[in-house]
């Protein structure tokens, strides 16, 4: 087993060396994985997981051919992109051909926080002069100090931390937002705050640099703006004299099943100034990048500031991306997307219809969230019913997260090669949870409908141990590797809790 210590004797290191702020999933009960393999997580004892959470490991985790193009080229070169090499230019070659015309200029990151720290200087060389604000759609992404100034899901923990340069727009919610389902124009009535908020701006003679919105929000709750919202938002923001960009860090690279890039599920005439991509790109390996048009290009260029990363555009990097976007390709995983999303969100639906905890069910392809409800009138968020469920489905070996400002949004963006069986498998889990939570709280479960969740048989559905196949070539190849010989290194303190 690939260990070098006991889970106490990881958790107690992990206590006195790892800062307390980094934190772990399933705090109460963190889960130690060892190793993976597609869309399966394994335990220290073998326990094989469903991972329904990591869209990092886009084409399946340790993806064989990911892999071997890494080892390959970290055998005969790894350098920075101050050296021609064609990888770089192949790659970006590869992505321009995803993305509409405009957007054929890469600038290579290996994390996609990048753009959020120098990015600011990027934008600020763009046609326009200092100061300029930017403003966003309340979303997250998060988690580094550039970010966390821009960043809503960061900054709103602590109420005095916007900074007075950016400005945050309401989130495009249609379900528990300023303006639902049943309102006539939700589109135009989000995309007229931020028009508000760019009025206010320039009434307070400050300018706007650029909107900034993940295309579909991921921690935001799993929300899709409506319909046409983007394309009037760019409006409002261009006519500003301010650039739009697509954060695609999460939801990129074929997740949705429609289409490759998720802004594409906009419409053709929505295009982005400037496109942010990251996580699924490289499969686990940082690899990440900023995309945007030769005009803004140039005027970055322009301001006379040199962007150089010193891993980004390596060449090992820009192999890793150039066979994810192959296996994407080879295996049909947009298709697979959207098959199994499909299938996924019809039994999450019946799910709804059955269980009165379900609020809603939203999303594209292989990115869903169950918007959790102690009342479906009201939409009061069931955060702590959602805490309860991911870790009993924990239990049952599905691994989920909760999210959203009111983390009672269950997320669901598993591996893009998940199947319909893992979709069945989970729903069942999640059925259960439901129904024990609900006969135990009292709360009302809402009579089956007639076309409710197949029946399946009784087989057991405990997940396979360690002998699968996999497991076997993963334990062959651990032997290699003196880290898992299985020997215990000395223990360390036991962590405070
Ligand atoms: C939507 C979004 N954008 C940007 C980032 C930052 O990416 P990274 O963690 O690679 O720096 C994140 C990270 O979680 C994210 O979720």
């Amino acid at each position: 087993m690939c260990e070098l210590y006991s889970k106490e004797d990881t958790l107690a290191l992990r206590g006195k060396h790892i800062g307390p702020s980094c934190k772990v999933f399933f705090a109460e009960d963190p889960v130690k994985i060892v190793r993976a393999r597609r869309q399966y997580m394994f335990d220290e004892r073998g326990q094989r997981y469903l991972d329904c959470i990591n869209n990092v490991a886009h084409v399946g985790h340790c993806h064989p051919e990911v892999v071997q193009a890494a080892r390959a080229q970290m055998e005969l070169l790894n350098t920075n992109s101050r050296f021609l090499h064609d990888n770089i230019v192949a790659l970006a070659r590869r992505l321009a051909a995803t993305l509409p015309p405009p957007l054929h200029v890469c600038y290579f990151t290996n994390s996609g926080y990048f753009f959020y720290g120098n990015g600011a200087y990027f934008l600020n060389t763009n046609t326009f002069t200092f100061p300029q604000d930017i403003l966003k759609a309340n979303i997250k992404p998060g988690y580094h100090f550039s970010l966390c100034k821009i960043s809503p899901y960061k900054f709103q923990k602590d109420k005095d931390a916007k900074k007075e340069f950016v400005h945050v727009a309401p989130a495009p919610d249609t379900y528990r937002g300023r303006y639902r389902e049943g309102h006539p124009d939700p589109a135009g009535a989000y995309a007229d705050e931020v028009k508000k908020i760019i009025d206010e701006a320039h009434a307070g003679g400050r300018k706007i640099a650029a909107f900034i919105a993940e295309s579909m929000q991921s921690c935001g709750g799993q929300i899709i703006p409506p319909k046409g919202y983007f394309q009037k938002v760019a409006e409002h923001v261009r006519r500003a004299g301010g650039v739009f960009i697509a954060d695609e860090v999460q939801v990129g690279f074929s997740r949705v099943g429609k289409s490759f890039w998720s802004f594409q599920m906009h419409g053709e005439d929505f295009v982005p100034d400037i496109v942010t991509m990251g996580k699924p790109m490289g499969n686990g390996h940082p690899v990440a990048c900023v995309v945007t048009t030769q005009e803004i290009a140039e005027a970055f260029y322009r301001s006379g500031m040199e962007y150089f990363n010193t891993y980004g555009g390596n060449p090992v990097s820009c192999a890793v991306g150039l066979a994810v976007l192959d296996v994407i390709e080879k295996e049909d995983l947009q298709g697979n997307a959207l098959r199994v999303g499909n299938h996924l969100t019809e039994l999450l639906n019946k799910q709804k219809a059955k269980h009165a905890l379900i609020g809603d069910v939203r999303g594209a392809g292989l990115f869903i969230g169950i918007d959790l409800v102690k009342d479906r009138e009201k939409r009061t968020p069931a955060t702590a019913e959602a805490q309860h469920i991911i870790y009993k489905m924990k239990e049952k070996r599905v691994l989920l997260s909760a999210d959203g400002p009111h983390r009672n949004v269950l997320k669901i963006k598993p591996p893009m090669c998940f199947t319909a069986e893992d979709a069945e498998f989970m729903v069942e889990q999640l059925d259960a949870v439901l129904t024990v939570l609900e006969e135990s709280t009292g709360s009302q479960t809402k009579p089956v409908i007639s076309e409710n969740i197949p029946h399946r048989t009784q087989k057991s559905k405990e997940p396979p141990q360690e002998n699968t196949p996999d497991a076997t070539t993963d334990n062959a190849r651990g032997k290699r590797n003196s880290a898992c010989s299985g020997k215990r290194l000395p223990p360390g303190k036991r962590l405070k809790t």
